[in-house]
C-alpha cells in the first residue's frame, strides 16, 4: 500500500488543491507553515550541547515569509551572495545572524560583506590574501575541504578531491602564514561535504576531520559543519526518515568529547537547507493532455523544468499525487511519463512512474518541492515563474509571492 504524504499530514487542511489553483493559478508552490516550523525545531534540538546553532542555508528557499518563520524559530542563516544578504536584512536578520560563505568573489563583493560587519568564510589562499588586504586586523573564517565528500548526485558532492570548494587540509601552515601577515584572527572554520545523507555516519567522518584541523587553531569561536541532512524523497515506497535521535546522540558525543580536549566551549553550527524547507513544499500543476506516443503514456502538464529543475538537473525523484476535483486519487495505477510544457524533449518531471490514472483537468502535486524548487525556477521559454502560497497554522492561505507577469519579462530591456 502506497502512503500519501498530503493525506498523512493533512497538508492542505481545510482547503484543497483545486480551490488553491482556482484562487492563485497554476503552477503553484504551496508551503505548510506547521511542517516548516516542525523541521526547524527538530534541527534546533538535534544535540543537547548548549552552544549549538542552526544556520539555515537559504539557497534552498529564500522566500521572505519562510525566512521570517525560520527567524522566529531561532535559526540563523548563511548567505552566498549580496542578494541573499539584501533579502535576509528585509526578513529581519541582523549582521551577527548571517554567515557569508564566499566562493570566488570579487573585491567589491568582499567589501560589501565586510562593510556590513558580516563574518565571511574564505574559500582559497588567494582569497584569504584578498581579505587581508581589504580588512587587515579583521576576523575571518575559513572553509576547509576535508578530502571526503558525500551526496545523492556527483553535482552536489561539495567536499572531496575533485571539487572546487574549500582549502585543502594540508594547507594549515600556509593559512597561518597569511593570517599572521595581515594580522587576521581566525574565529571560525566551516565545511560542507555534500547533500542528502540519510545516515549520519559519513557526515560525522567529515565532522571528525574538521575537528582535527580546528585543534590547530586556538582562536576559534565557532565551527560550522555544513548541511546535507537528507529527507525521504520516496515516501510512497516507505522510505524512512533520517534517525534524528540516534544521529543527534552520536553527534553530541563527538562534540562534547572534543570540547573537553580543546579546553573551551565554542559554538557549533550546522547548515541544513533541504531538511528545513524541503518537505513543507508541494508544487501543484494542471494536467492539460494525456497522450500515447508509441508505447508510452505521457501526462502533459504545466510543470516544466522552468518551475522545478531538480529532476532534469540531478535526475531526482519526487513523489507525485493526483487530485480529481481536489480529492486525492489512489486507484487504477498506470505507468506514465509526466512532462511539462517546455520545448525540450528532456523536459521530464517523472519518467515511467506508476501513478493513479490521471485525466485531463486533474491536478498533480509534486511532493518535497520546498527546497531547491522556486529558487531554481527560471523564465526559460519566457514562461512566467509561479506564485507561492503559505498555508498558515490557523488554516488560512496567503499569497507570499505573486506570479511573474508579462511586464516582468520586459523589465530589464533597455
Ligand atoms: C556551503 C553549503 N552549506 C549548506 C548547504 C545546504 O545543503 P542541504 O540543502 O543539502 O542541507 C549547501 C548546499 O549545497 C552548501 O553548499
Amino acid at each position: 500500500m502506497k502512503s500519501y504524504f498530503t493525506e498523512q499530514v493533512n497538508f492542505f487542511g481545510n482547503t484543497n488543491p483545486l480551490e488553491l489553483i482556482k484562487e492563485y493559478g497554476s503552477p503553484l508552490y504551496v508551503y505548510n507553515e506547521s511542517i516548516l516550523r516542525a523541521r526547524c525545531r527538530e534541527m534546533v534540538n538535534l544535540v543537547s550541547y548548549p552552544n549549538f546553532k542552526v544556520n539555515y542555508s537559504i539557497k534552498a528557499n529564500s522566500n521572505l515569509e519562510l525566512l521570517k518563520i525560520a527567524r522566529q524559530e531561532g535559526l540563523v542563516v548563511d548567505a552566498i551572495s549580496p542578494g541573499d544578504v539584501h533579502v535576509l536584512f528585509a526578513a529581519g536578520f541582523k549582521p551577527e545572524d548571517i554567515f557569508y560563505i564566499s566562493n570566488n568573489v570579487s573585491e567589491e563583493e568582499m567589501k560589501f560583506v565586510i562593510e556590513r560587519d558580516i563574518i565571511i568564510s574564505i574559500d582559497s589562499l588567494s582569497q584569504l590574501k584578498q581579505f587581508g588586504r581589504l580588512n587587515p586586523g579583521g576576523k575571518v573564517a575559513i572553509r576547509f575541504n576535508p578530502g571526503v565528500g558525500a551526496g545523492h548526485h556527483e553535482k552536489v558532492v561539495t567536499g572531496g578531491k575533485k571539487t572546487k570548494f574549500g582549502v585543502n587540509m594540508d594547507k594549515v601552515a600556509e593559512v597561518k602564514k597569511i593570517l599572521e601577515e595581515f594580522n587576521l584572527t581566525l574565529i571560525g572554520i566551516n565545511q560542507h561535504i555534500g547533500s542528502l545523507f540519510m545516515e549520519i555516519d559519513p557526515y560525522l567522518e567529515g565532522v571528525k576531520s574538521v575537528l582535527s584541523v580546528a585543534e590547530q587553531f586556538d582562536t576559534l569561536e565557532f565551527i560550522d559543519f555544513g548541511g546535507g541532512f537528507g529527507i525521504p524523497y520516496r515516501k510512497q515506497e516507505g522510505e524512512t526518515r533520517l534517525n534524528l535521535q540516534e544521529s543527534g546522540e552520536k553527534f553530541n558525543d563527538l562534540l562534547t568529547k572534543w570540547t573537553t580536549k580543546y579546553g573551551k566551549e565554542i559554538e557549533f553550527k550546522i547548515e541544513p537547507g533541504r531538511y528545513i524547507a524541503g518537505e513543507c513544499g508541494v508544487l501543484l500543476g494542471n494536467v492539460y493532455t494525456i497522450k500515447q506516443n508509441y508505447d508510452r503514456t505521457f501526462v502533459g502538464t504545466d510543470l516544466g523544468f522552468n518551475v522545478l529543475a531538480r529532476p532534469v538537473m540531478y535526475g531526482s525523484h519526487h513523489d507525485i499525487e493526483v487530485y480529481k476535483n481536489g480529492v486525492l486519487a489512489k486507484d487504477n495505477e498506470e505507468v506514465v511519463t509526466v512532462v511539462g510544457n517546455i520545448c525540450e524533449s528532456g523536459d521530464i518531471m517523472a519518467e515511467q512512474l506508476s501513478l493513479p490514472r490521471a485525466d485531463e483537468g486533474d491536478i498533480l502535486g509534486v511532493m518535497n518541492a520546498g527546497a531547491y524548487g522556486y529558487c531554481m525556477a527560471s523564465t526559460y521559454n519566457n514562461r512566467l515563474r509561479p506564485a507561492e502560497v503559505l498555508l498558515k497554522e490557523d488554516g488560512s492561505s496567503v499569497l507570499i509571492r505573486r506570479r511573474d507577469t508579462l511586464e516582468d519579462l520586459m523589465r530589464n530591456f533597455v
